[in-house]
């Protein structure tokens, strides 16, 4: 296609028509200038693409489901997940879907948001790797992603009319966060809209979102894609740098563009900017267009791979797991027989099948079966729970698969608390009463308040809890494998569990008033926050254990003396002492000790999976640079790394220290200085420049004071002390100096500015 030349002659309503699709799932052909139309299809982790004649768009094919982001995040494999990222690409060819939509890279702010379960972390180093790999995998096959929901898109609730009021810093710190990397590095095709607005201002019309951040800063070359009826005002979105518009809207919009552009409001090269953006991507994906095919059964096969990679073995006491074949073991509670391994919404795969625990046991041992609950809801039935705790009395070991219905967490809604069903808890209290060796097995999204791990709270604790999330269609054999001991869990948490809900830093502001969402915690996410206020929670971020042991020895670091100009690394040894094989996720975190403003105490700055043979050691290499210390400055607008002391923490979870190194890092940036006479005294006496100033300032403010006696020494400190949070002009009102006046101390500060800035 010759872009150029195509834009010469399409008529202005060609090109309105081109923002906007033509149905649910594809853009708009323009047969006369032989303009095709594109598929794109939901994603993120799997393929939900309409059946041809679907009655509906939920109507789709037979596809494999792999693990959901909640559970992947947990692998910490950037390799693993890129191998999903493949597979998708490689299905996507195969049924001539162009863009797969996803992955989803929101932070998880409260653990209530129902579409949790599709999302990665609440860190967003963490969340940027995960998403990227994935991105990586899937357009290393000639298919394109949609990076969504940009931005700050962390509620169901009001999803398409709530405004996100997010200060500066940490909607650039926390939310964008997430998204920057894996739009620098990974390129995705495309990026997706939020429903929501941003300080007031609708993702699909906002400029600064859109144009300024997404494009000019981070370089951003691919095209916009409204989320599903996110559209608000078209012709804003088109001067916001939003490109198409999905699922379109029935030709309102189109004409919106026209009567626009006809009105003077959009100028043609505005349009054009939008039109060229969805000519380029239909170009990109014809001219990446395979003919490939795909193996169900290998796909299968990996999602079982991935499902027992992010695994989370949270509690093992006295070795309760791996089970033993020999011994007689009970399977109790309804998600055995029927995992419960995806959420609701438009991520909703149509598994081609999927394998439960009671199946994939059948091959290993055997196990008796209760349900125990009904599935689909919060009732205790009796007759059930009854044959439940006889299997339990009959056993030596016990598995609950508990989790939540169905029903409890999707798309479209938050959960309201973050209970287990109350038939569950009831259920496991009983049963830990007649056997001691009971594990659970959890099916969830997204965390849930945990009182059975612990003797705390009314009950006896069980010994065991293996965390699946929503692993899949083949989260069955995972888990079983797991149970069996035939893999080793080495999953970790991607996100804190608190104690309960009400520790959740966004508990008070959750989800909002009306139509606006404050978040007021700012920065204070998840473990920046619990680690902040020295507060307990039920599992930390970064927590997992393993049927084998891991120790850590011999940091070292390139250099003490860092700076912004050269990259540095930090290596460590990590040893499996136990006598199985396993993996460990090393952390790495940066403390800064020096900080000048409120920063978490460590921040996760670089990870590595690393497998170990029993007895193995190896060496692990971490490379970083200065953005390893940086915080978003509200003055430069921009990142900064701050000179100053930091620790270098290598840790096994974010509240385990394993190795600590101290370093110096010096920035060659120095942050513009612009000091008024509303600044204290202290102000000016944290640069050594502004000793002389304040020296002078003191004199005169003394000898005043003293009736032009020189202060003595007690006098100089209690001045000191006292002038330390005094206002410059106020040194003016208390003062009857006549030479102390405000316009000598303008004329001081601006030379101390000068100076500062020089
Ligand atoms: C969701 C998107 C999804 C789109 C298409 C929207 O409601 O928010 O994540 O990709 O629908 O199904």
């Amino acid at each position: 296609m010759d872009i150029n030349h195509i834009l010469e002659i399409l008529t202005l309503e060609e090109k309105a028509a081109l923002c906007s699709g033509a149905d649910f799932w594809h853009t708009k052909a323009i047969e006369r200038l032989d303009i095709p139309q594109i598929m794109v299809s939901d994603g993120p982790h799997g393929l939900r693409k309409m059946k041809d004649n679907a009655e509906s768009p939920n109507d789709s094919i037979e596809a494999v489901c792999f693990p959901t982001a909640a559970a992947l995040a947990c692998s910490f494999d950037r390799e693993l997940v890129g191998e999903m990222g493949k597979a998708l690409g490689e299905q996507c060819q195969a049924e001539n879907v162009s863009v797969i939509l996803g992955p989803g890279c929101n932070i998880k702010r409260s653990p209530l948001c129902g579409r949790n379960f599709e999302y990665f972390s609440e860190d967003p180093y963490l969340a940027s790797q995960i998403a990227a790999a994935h991105i990586r995998g899937v357009q290393s096959k000639g298919v394109g992603t949609s990076l969504k929901h940009f931005a700050a898109n962390n509620q169901e609730n009001r999803r398409m009319s709530v405004s996100a009021e997010i200060d500066e810093r940490t909607l650039h710190e926390i939310y964008l966060a997430a998204f920057e990397p894996v739009v620098r590095e990974a390129k995705p095709w495309t990026v997706m809209c939020s429903y929501n607005k941003i300080n007031g201002e609708y993702s699909s019309q906002n400029k600064e979102l859109l144009t300024d951040i997404l494009r000019e800063k981070w370089g951003f070359e691919g095209l916009v894609v409204s989320d599903w009826g996110a559209v608000d005002d078209r012709a804003g979105g088109v001067l916001a740098g939003l490109d198409l518009e999905m699922p379109g809207s029935m030709g309102k919009n189109d004409k919106a563009i026209v009567k626009a552009v006809e009105d003077g409001r959009l100028t043609m090269e505005e349009l054009d900017k939008c039109v060229r953006r969805v000519l380029e991507l239909v170009q990109k994906s014809l001219d990446s267009r395979t003919e490939m095919s795909w193996d169900k059964e290998r796909h299968h096969k990996l999602a079982k791979k991935l499902a027992v990679n992010s695994a989370v073995l949270l509690r093992n006491e006295d070795n309760m797991l791996p089970l033993d074949k020999s011994q007689k073991i009970a399977f109790i509670g309804a998600f055995a027989e029927k995992p419960r391994y995806q959420g609701g919404g438009s991520s909703h795969i149509r598994s081609f099948k999927t394998v439960s625990a009671l199946e994939a046991v059948k091959d290993i041992a055997e196990v008796t079966y209760a349900q125990g609950f009904p599935i689909d809801k919060d009732e205790t039935d009796p007759e059930l729970e009854q044959q439940a705790i006889e299997a339990a009395m009959a056993a030596d070991k016990v598995v609950v698969f508990a989790g939540l219905p169905e029903s409890f967490e999707s798309e479209g809604y938050d959960r309201r608390h973050m209970h287990l069903p109350e038939c569950q808890l009831d259920l496991i209290s009983k049963l830990t009463t007649v056997n001691e060796n009971i594990a659970v097995v959890l099916h969830n999204g997204s965390p849930v308040e945990l009182p059975f791990v612990t003797d705390d709270e009314g009950f006896k604790p069980v010994k065991a809890l293996l965390e699946m999330y929503l692993g899949g269609q083949a989260v069955g054999e995972a888990t079983v494998d797991l149970l069996f001991g035939m893999a080793n869990p080495c999953g970790k948490l991607a996100e804190t569990f608190p104690l309960r809900l009400e520790d959740n830093p966004s508990f008070l502001n959750f989800p909002g008033e009306g139509d606006k969402v404050r978040y007021s915690e700012g920065i204070f996410i998840g473990y920046r926050y619990y680690d902040k206020k020295d507060m307990p929670v039920r599992y930390p971020f970064g927590y997992g254990l393993s049927y084998t042991k891991f120790e850590y020895s011999d940091i070292s670091v390139s250099a003490y003396e860092l700076s912004d100009k050269k990259p540095f690394t930090v290596e460590c040894t990590v040893t499996n002492t136990g006598d199985r094989d396993g993996a460990e996720i090393v952390q790495l975190y940066i403390e800064p000790l020096t900080p000048t403003v409120i920063r978490p105490i460590k921040e996760l700055k670089a990870f590595e999976k690393v497998y170990l043979k029993a007895g193995e050691s190896k060496r692990v290499i971490f490379r970083l640079d200065k953005s390893a210390f940086a915080y978003w400055s509200v003055q430069l607008h921009d990142w900064f790394s701050e000179s100053g002391e930091y620790n270098i923490l290598i840790c096994e979870s974010s509240d385990s220290v394993c190795l600590e190194e101290n370093v110096h890092f010096n920035s060659s940036v120095r942050l513009p200085v612009k000091l008024t006479l509303d600044n204290t005294d202290g102000d000016i006496r944290s640069f050594k420049e502004g000793d002389e100033m304040f020296r002078q300032m003191l004199g005169m403010f003394n000898a005043a004071l003293n009736g032009g006696a020189d202060a003595n020494e007690e006098g100089d400190l209690m001045m000191l002390a006292m002038a330390n949070d005094m206002p410059l002009h106020a040194m003016v009102s208390f003062s009857d100096n006549p030479e102390l006046t405000r316009e000598r101390l303008q004329m001081m500060v601006d030379n101390l500015n000068a100076i500062l800035n020089a």
